[in-house]
């Protein structure tokens, strides 16, 4: 009884003390259990002044900080929600001011309550705020530097020239990550001004998003002879929570870019260099988007910062992007132009987002495709922009679309819009489906209504919505008006119902065409596709608005990529059958999608799978765009796999592949053997069946590309042969073609005699790969000493453990993964060796048993639960019987609670076991007599068919 009598009088005094204020109703009697996910709409924060001291003393790494957040009441209120999590904020020191005209008011708060669940931190005020006044609320934290990669974190590495271990700290706030650094309103809906002020070592750099204003001595009246410094940043534009960034470190830079912006590459003393080609690349870029789009932003400084532990592969924060050091380091003359094209991607990426993402932001998470899709798409054309060698448009947007067809298969895949009600959820929304489905539905989307309403629509929309909140409805429109003012579409249909479709609904559709030979026309009807064709037959009624491009035999239109036909989508679903007339002439093939400008498969009727097989398999293959040829062998691939076609059938399409010359159409028909490959390996007779007709196919191609030899000068070789040389020879060596098997190791002997590496940068995983496979033991010590003890392999670290998981000694993979996963150093990698481990035959049952027994030690060391359902995700794509699903299951089972926020994706794990096993049972038995025949029929016939 004597404690709320106490709380009035510490109330009373602060009345007194800063009068004006209403002694009025006991309080605890209005607290209402605020349990919304979303903050109030009450407040509108306006400004923020962060001021961060951090201090980098190994013994006392922690930051404290104070924030003054002025807002602008919107709806009369007497409380202040807002997120903080794990911040140690001090309650004696809140203050609530309030600007009248000519002077301010201090309130006195009157409770505070931090909520959990949703991370907020509510202060009740003993006085309502009143609509349509401005506050202030100044708030004082302070926290440890973390090591979990996110929020206001710590990273470290070891100087080369003092063997010193020095720290650095940076930010990582996308999604949710912003509230463990300072209180604030952490959603992406509110855009306010931040002035930053970072206190710091004299010694040391402080970066934020805006260029440095000025520089203080720091005075604190607890120490005179500190040596610390206020550097204190411009105001920044209006943005949201999560792209604020800062970071103290001891890095140099690379300056460049001669025009507007300048742009500081920053990077730890020991690899300046390697910074040079990320140095050189984004100014060229990002004036490739400024034009592209039309519109400049208001940036005279770009920092890039090369952060040596991170999480994400980079971060788009306001004018401080940050690296995952591993990914960018890029030695100029001895870096793969491969690496060099992975690098330019990344940027490009980060850079795009300046304008999708940050210029205009999203209302709620829900939509993240919209910003990942776009920022996906325009750094496609970046990139091909930079270097149209490296195909960028045709390669990148082919992986894309081949990942999203894999992917987007399964029951418990997702729609791209989804419901977002926890911080848990937002974070797993970043998912491939986000990046790629959203990238590859903007493709679409360019080519249905053509470049110059896509980027007139793009630019309008840009300039009207900067530096605000929206999610993107009004683009939509926008395209609709121009589409249907151009006629590129009927004025009926409309782009925004168009992606709906494709948005809001999991997979995507299968197109069935069937031909009536004696009009000249077909039917053309969609269902969707499942890995499991008899799924299908009771699937529920789903449509989508399929853009309905073609070419044939005499037309050969593979250039007309705006659709000539629409199968629409009708409000009730109903599957609509339509017949287009005029299609060819009964002896021509006919081909839909073309260069697969649709995210969709298609399925013809066994005489126009004829007519295709025929031409692929004749000298007059290359009619057929390399795209769609791409695509005959993806599709069939799946469709054999998934039970609308027969085996007979693929394989006779595959069969052309040993006169195919480019590259795409192999690359698509090795991704395709890789799952047969998993999913045959432990049946020895089929798999003896099947490497011998992969090793007839892609001999042709390993000889015409002279195997491993003559590419001691890569800059001989044009860039798309090297990546085929690369990839052919990876596969080759894989089915143990002599020629290559013993280059590999000849390679191999070489360095490890001289010490000097001369194998070519591209051809290292293979030549790693294969020695260590086909190897001693010692050459696995020697290569995993390499590693060890060379500090300038960071960029080749995850081809090196890549190779290392190849060995074929059980004791060695077990001992491998305790190396693995007890150094931090490897930590970025660690998913990637496992899966590797358990990929290997041999390795499967120890990275199996490794997972089950070391389970608790596995969850802690992944920073976020993602990791370990990856390292599940990877076991489970091995299962090929019940024999190796013993355990895991059991396991699962048992987990259960672990895994409740990530139980979609557990599901999916134990689908795909099933549909592996599902498979191995439908088709192992077919897959054999249909290998077995070919393999008679090429022993008779070896010469090319006309
Ligand atoms: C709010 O929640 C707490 C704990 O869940 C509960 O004890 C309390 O009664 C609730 N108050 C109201 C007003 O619902
Ligand atoms: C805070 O104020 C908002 C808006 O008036 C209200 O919806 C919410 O319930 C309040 N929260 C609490 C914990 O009282
Ligand atoms: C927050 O702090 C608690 C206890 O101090 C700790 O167990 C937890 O891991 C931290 N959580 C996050 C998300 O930082
Ligand atoms: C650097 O420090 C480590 C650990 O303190 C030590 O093992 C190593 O020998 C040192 N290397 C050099 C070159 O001084
Ligand atoms: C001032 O700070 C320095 C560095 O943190 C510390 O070594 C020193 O003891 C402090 N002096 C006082 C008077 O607190
Ligand atoms: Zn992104």
């Amino acid at each position: 009884m004597l404690q709320p009598y106490v709380g009035v009088i510490v109330k009373v005094l602060l009345i007194a003390i800063f009068s004006n204020c209403c002694l009025a109703k006991p309080s605890r009697s209005r607290f209402t259990n605020y349990t919304h996910y979303r903050l109030p709409e009450s407040l509108k924060p306006e400004h923020y002044t962060l001021k961060i001291v951090t201090s980098l003393d190994p013994l006392h790494l922690t930051f404290a900080g104070e924030v003054i957040i002025r807002f602008q009441v919107l709806i009369g209120t007497g409380n202040i929600t807002l997120h903080a999590r794990n911040l140690t904020i001090d309650e004696n020191s809140i203050e609530l001011i309030k600007y009248d005209d000519n002077e301010s008011t201090r309130y006195a708060i009157d409770a505070v309550r931090v909520m959990g669940e949703h991370d907020y931190f509510i202060i009740h005020s003993c006085l309502a705020l009143l609509r349509g006044e401005t506050y202030a609320l100044k708030l004082v934290f302070r926290a440890p530097l973390n090591q979990l990669l996110y929020g206001y974190y710590r990273s470290s590495y070891v100087d080369q020239v003092t063997n010193e271990t020095k720290w650095m700290s940076v930010t990582q706030f996308e999604p949710t990550y912003a509230r463990t650094a300072f209180p604030c309103f952490d959603e992406p809906n509110f855009r306010a001004k931040f002035k930053i002020w970072l206190g710091h070592q004299k010694s040391l750099v402080a970066l934020s998003n805006t260029p440095l204003a000025k520089q203080e001595k720091m005075y604190s009246e607890s120490n005179e002879t500190d040596d610390y410094v206020w550097s204190i940043f411009e105001e920044t534009v209006p943005i949201p929570t999560y792209l604020v960034a800062y970071s103290v470190n001891n890095f140099t830079y690379k300056l460049s870019g001669n025009y507007g912006v300048k742009f500081y590459t920053w990077c730890r003393p020991d690899i300046i260099n390697e910074c040079e080609f990320t140095a050189q690349i984004a100014p060229e870029l990002y004036k490739f988007f400024e034009s592209l789009l039309a519109m400049s932003l208001p940036f005279t400084k770009m920092n890039q910062l090369f952060v040596p532990n991170f999480r994400a592969r980079a971060m788009e924060n306001w004018g401080l992007i940050t690296y995952r050091e591993s990914l960018l380091l890029c030695s100029l003359n001895s870096s793969s132009e491969m690496s060099r094209q992975r690098i330019a991607t990344l940027v490009a990426h980060e850079l795009a987002h300046q304008w999708f993402g940050n210029a205009v932001t999203l209302k709620w998470w829900s939509d993240i495709w919209m910003n990942e899709g776009f920022a996906t798409y325009m750094s496609i054309l970046g990139v091909h922009h930079l270097n149209s060698n490296w195909n960028f448009l045709q390669i990148e947007s082919m992986n894309n679309i081949l990942d999203v067809l894999e992917y987007d298969v399964q029951v418990n895949s997702h729609a791209l819009t989804q419901g977002i009600k926890s911080t848990i959820q937002i974070t797993s929304s970043f998912d491939l489906l986000a990046y790629k489905k959203g990238a590859m539905l903007v493709r679409m989307l360019h080519m249905v209504v053509g470049d110059d309403v896509f980027l007139n629509g793009i630019r309008e929309y840009l300039s009207k919505f900067l530096y605000t909140a929206d999610n993107y409805g009004s683009l939509w429109n926008s395209f609709s008006i121009r589409a249907h003012t151009y006629q590129r579409l009927e004025t009926r249909n409309n782009i925004k119902i168009v992606l709906h479709s494709w948005t809001s609904q999991t997979g995507y559709p299968l197109l069935k065409v069937i031909r009536n030979y004696s009009n000249d026309s077909a039917s053309v009807t969609q269902q969707r596709f499942f890995l499991n064709s008899s799924r299908g037959k009771n699937a529920t009624k789903r449509c989508w608005w399929i853009p309905i491009t073609l070419a044939s035999a005499s037309r050969l239109e593979f250039y007309k990529l705006r659709p000539s036909y629409w199968l629409e989508c009708k409000k009730n679903k109903q599957n609509i059958n339509i017949t287009l007339s005029g299609m060819a002439a009964t002896g021509d093939w006919i081909i839909f999608n073309v260069q697969m400008m649709g995210l969709y498969r298609v399925m013809y009727d066994a005489d126009n799978w004829a007519l295709l097989n025929g031409t692929l398999n004749s000298d007059k293959y290359t009619q057929i765009h390399v795209l769609n040829r791409a695509q005959l062998i993806d599709d069939s691939l799946a469709l054999a796999w998934a039970g609308y076609m027969n085996y007979r059938l693929t394989l006779d399409i595959l069969n052309y592949l040993q006169y195919e010359k480019d590259y795409l159409p192999w690359r698509t028909a090795l991704r395709g053997f890789i799952k047969l490959d998993n999913i045959l390996k432990g049946y020895e007779k089929q798999y003896k069946l099947f490497t011998n007709f992969l090793k007839y196919l892609i001999l042709p191609t390993y000889n015409r590309l002279h195997g491993l030899n003559s590419t001691q000068n890569e800059k001989e070789i044009s860039y798309i042969d090297l990546m085929h040389k690369t990839q052919i020879s990876y596969w080759a060596c894989y089915l143990q073609i002599d020629d290559c098997v013993n280059a590999s190791k000849q390679y191999f002997a070489n360095w490890k005699n001289s010490n000097i590496n001369q194998i070519p940068t591209n051809l290292r995983l293979t030549v790693y790969s294969t020695a260590i496979r086909y190897g001693e033991q010692s050459d696995w010590e020697f290569l995993w000493q390499y590693l060890q003890e060379s500090n300038n392999v960071v960029s080749e670290q995850r081809t090196i453990i890549q190779a290392l998981t190849c060995s074929r000694n059980e004791i060695t993979l077990r001992n491998f993964l305790d190396l693995i996963f007890n150094n931090t150093k490897y930590r970025q990698d660690s998913v990637a060796a496992f899966e590797g481990i358990a990929r290997n035959k041999i390795g499967f049952p120890i990275a199996k048993n490794y997972l089950i027994e070391h389970f608790d030690q596995l969850r802690d060391y992944g920073t976020i639960s993602r990791d370990v359902i990856n390292l599940i995700l990877s076991l489970a794509r091995q299962v090929t019987s019940m024999e190796n699903n013993i355990g895991i299951l059991e396991f699962l089972a048992k987990k259960r609670n672990i895994f409740r926020h990530s139980w979609k994706t557990i599901l999916s794990a134990v689908e795909i076991t099933q549909l592996n096993i599902g498979w191995i049972r439908r088709y192992r038995a077919v897959v054999h007599n249909n290998l077995r025949r070919r393999n008679l029929k090429r022993g008779k016939n070896p010469t090319r068919p006309k």
